[in-house]
């Protein structure tokens, strides 16, 4: 299916935004391997999210829905029981690269997969440190999925993580509690945060420095309620089509402001949008209520220590970009092309079909602005953030823009048009 949007002459309101994703994987996976019931508010209702839970209900824990609340009744680490069909991690890189760690120390083997975006996605990322533990992980053509796991006894390990990824490093915590001794992981761990602050919330002790996190065996969670926050990659697309359409200004309520998630909302300050916050909340997480009013906007340079808390705002920085003046530049972006899409060329193909230029290069790209855009049909290729990129240049697109399965919103965002709607001004 496709969805036909035309420019607008304003984009305004106030709106609250879904759940974080993060948070929502994380709060369903460490409520069911803790003691007791956890009771999730604000849980993300989404097709990713909905993977996580099917995979973890097939391994015993319980979910069960009461208004507005999720509560998940926890096996306790050790009592998961073997699913019997193989995992289907859906479209969802978090719950099938997460689970891999969770499922490297269990007493049973267990299969999982997913669609075929996720089949062609790097695995041995996470099954390369997990092995080093003694996992035993069998990978399809060593680096895909499915992947066949058999549980087995796990020693702890001190690990030199190469890829800025938090779903690597989630794994290797989740293998970390059930493996012996101490596990440490190293290196690019400067990624989102969430599992580091959510464990010791669920009663776990970490050890964190500026250099390693620290995990030790022997411990267990204990069930304890957790309010997710609004996902700040959804807000950034709000943020996004305020800051550039003419007139454009949004008011958005609360937003999860944790700083390894804020990225965009800083550069996109750099470019010369105003935005101002106000934090309602500090901990374990980082809220707060943002408004962002547009201004004329200028380039800039992205460089790759900012991209990990801006991973997933990459693609929608280029429809920023091509409407601020100058050359605005991305470098250490390599991982987009490895996401849900190649992401990289999945912007540079859409925006070149909207008449703008824009160079790409094996870890970014290059764009100059401002550009007047046309309408256009746009291939989302099935991935979210694609799809809802390029709903915010539609707004400024002279003429009609077609997004083509503009539905794959529902992993991450499923009222997302509505939203779109409310907020536009024809
Ligand atoms: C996520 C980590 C990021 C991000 C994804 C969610 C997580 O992926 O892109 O949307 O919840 O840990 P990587 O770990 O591959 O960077």
């Amino acid at each position: 299916m496709s969805i036909k949007l035309d420019n607008v002459s304003t984009f305004s309101g106030r709106t609250d935004i879904p759940g974080d994703k993060s948070v929502s994987h994380r709060s369903l996976i460490f409520g069911a391997i803790s003691d007791g019931t956890t009771e999730v508010t604000n849980l993300l209702d989404s097709g990713d999210v909905q993977s996580t839970e099917s995979c973890l209900r097939a391994l015993g824990a319980e979910f069960k829905r009461t208004q507005d609340r999720v509560l998940v009744t926890g096996r306790g680490l050790h009592g998961l029981h073997p699913s019997e069909e193989v995992l289907d991690c859906g479209n969802s890189g978090t719950t099938i690269r997460t689970m891999m760690g969770l499922l490297a120390g269990q007493s049973f083997s267990s299969g999982m997969t997913g669609d075929q975006s996720i089949q062609r996605r790097p695995m041995k990322r996470a099954a390369e440190p997990l092995r080093k533990m003694g996992a035993k992980i069998e990978l399809t053509r060593e680096d895909f999925a499915p992947i066949t796991i058999r549980g087995t006894n796990l020693v702890g390990v001190d690990y030199d993580l190469k890829v800025a990824s938090a779903q690597v490093k989630t794994a290797l915590l989740l293998a970390g509690l059930y493996a012996s001794g101490t596990t440490t992981v190293r290196g690019s761990i400067g990624t989102r945060d969430h599992t580091e602050r959510m464990l010791p919330h669920f009663g776990v002790r970490i050890r964190k420095t500026a250099s390693e996190i620290s995990i030790t065996s022997g411990q267990k969670l204990i069930a304890s309620p957790v309010r997710v926050p609004g996902d700040p990659s959804s807000a950034a697309f709000w943020m996004g089509a305020a800051s550039i359409v003419k007139d454009g200004m949004v008011e958005i309520e609360n937003v999860c402001l944790n700083p390894t998630r804020t990225g965009f909302f800083e550069v996109l300050r750099r470019m010369g949008a105003k935005i101002e916050q106000e934090i309602t909340c500090e901990s374990p997480e980082p809220i707060g209520n943002i408004r962002v009013t547009c201004q004329s906007l200028r380039a800039t340079e992205v460089s790759p220590d900012e991209i990990p808390s801006m991973v997933d705002e990459v693609p929608l920085l280029a429809i920023v970009a091509s409407q601020a003046e100058g050359t605005t530049i991305v470098h250490g972006a390599e991982e987009l092309r490895v996401k849900e899409s190649d992401r990289l060329e999945a912007v540079a193909t859409n925006l070149r079909a909207m008449g703008a230029r824009i160079e790409t290069f094996k870890d970014g790209y290059s764009i100059t602005g401002p550009q007047k855009l046309h309408g256009a049909v746009i291939n989302s290729f099935d991935d979210h953030r694609i799809a809802m990129s390029f709903a915010v240049a539609s707004l400024i697109a002279k003429g009609t823009t077609e997004i083509q399965n503009h539905e794959c919103v529902m992993i991450s965002y499923p009222r997302f048009f509505e939203v779109l709607r409310r907020l536009s001004r024809a």
